[in-house]
């Protein structure tokens, strides 16, 4: 995988972000670098991770993060060049809004390995370091994680099962320094997620229509920069965050 990993100062805390390629995690990336972080942007597009590391000084590294192997290669290279203080599981997303009697297997079986085993092989394979020097755990899940809605079963099941990676962790690494953080988000106007979901621009863009002030990339990257910054003792463990105009995942008030 392609790499471009420099050595941390030992004294500023080290971050890797997955998904750091666009939407939340990149603006994660840029707002740990502006608060002094050293970073290493995880995701699979090149040409994007070196675009971000020219614009903010972070590190990148390539990798497809459902298969293991490439989470490993990703893991050992980053430890070889430093510790790391915190993991973002962010890589993520959704696809198709169809009702369970019209779903798409492939769908469902690529929204667990996108959002779950992303998570899980990128926990697993950096947990013996936390658990040795303390760090911190952050799981981008979703209201969907909490909650359903028409159209939404795949993404819905993948992001409860995200969400129980969380929440099992914290009870089996209970007295371990180890914080484990879970920011949930409502409607979240990015580039791509809902692009990715439907298919095209203006499906994508009809998700937004008439919603006063969806949140913002940046607005979720604050709520995980200050659960970060929080005192070692303080875990926030789960944090959900909606625009105002959205008060359930189908409960959103339109100006049409
Ligand atoms: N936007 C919302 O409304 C919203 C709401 C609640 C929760 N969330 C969750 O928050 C997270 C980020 O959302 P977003 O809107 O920023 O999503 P996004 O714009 O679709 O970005 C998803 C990121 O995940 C990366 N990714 C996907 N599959 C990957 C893989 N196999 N290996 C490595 N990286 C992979 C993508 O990079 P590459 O394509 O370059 O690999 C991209 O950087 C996701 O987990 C999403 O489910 C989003």
């Amino acid at each position: 995988m392609s790499t471009d990993v420099t050595s941390a100062e030992p004294t500023v805390r080290r971050a890797v972000v997955t998904g750091a390629s666009t939407g939340i995690g990149e603006a994660t990336t840029i707002l740990l670098r502006e608060n002094g972080w050293e970073v290493v942007a995880v995701a699979r597009r090149v040409e994007r991770l070196k675009a971000l590391a020219e614009r903010v000084g972070c590190q990148w590294y390539a990798a497809d993060l459902r298969d293991d192997t490439h989470v490993v290669e990703m893991v050992k290279k980053v430890l070889s060049e430093g510790p790391i203080d915190a993991i973002v599981n962010n890589a993520g997303g959704a696809l198709g809004v169809e009702h369970i009697a019209d779903s798409d297997t492939s769908k469902w079986r690529e929204m667990y390995e996108r959002n779950v085993m992303t998570a899980l092989n990128v926990t697993r394979a950096f947990l013996p370091h936390l658990r040795k020097r303390g760090g911190d755990l952050v799981f981008l899940t979703s209201t969907a994680a909490h909650d359903t809605y028409p159209g939404g079963g795949g993404y819905v099941a993948a992001k409860h099962a995200e969400r129980i990676i969380a929440t099992t962790l914290r009870q089996e690494l209970v007295g371990e320094p180890v914080r484990i953080i879970e920011i949930a988000p409502g409607m979240v106007k990015t580039p791509e997620f809902s692009l990715n979901r439907l298919g095209d621009a203006h499906a994508a863009e009809k998700v937004y229509e008439g919603v006063e002030n969806p949140l913002s990339a940046h607005d979720i990257a604050e709520a995980i920069v200050w659960t970060l910054s929080r005192p070692s003792h303080v875990n926030i463990d789960s944090m959900t965050i909606r625009p105002v105009a959205q008060a359930t995942n189908t409960c959103i008030a339109r100006n049409l």
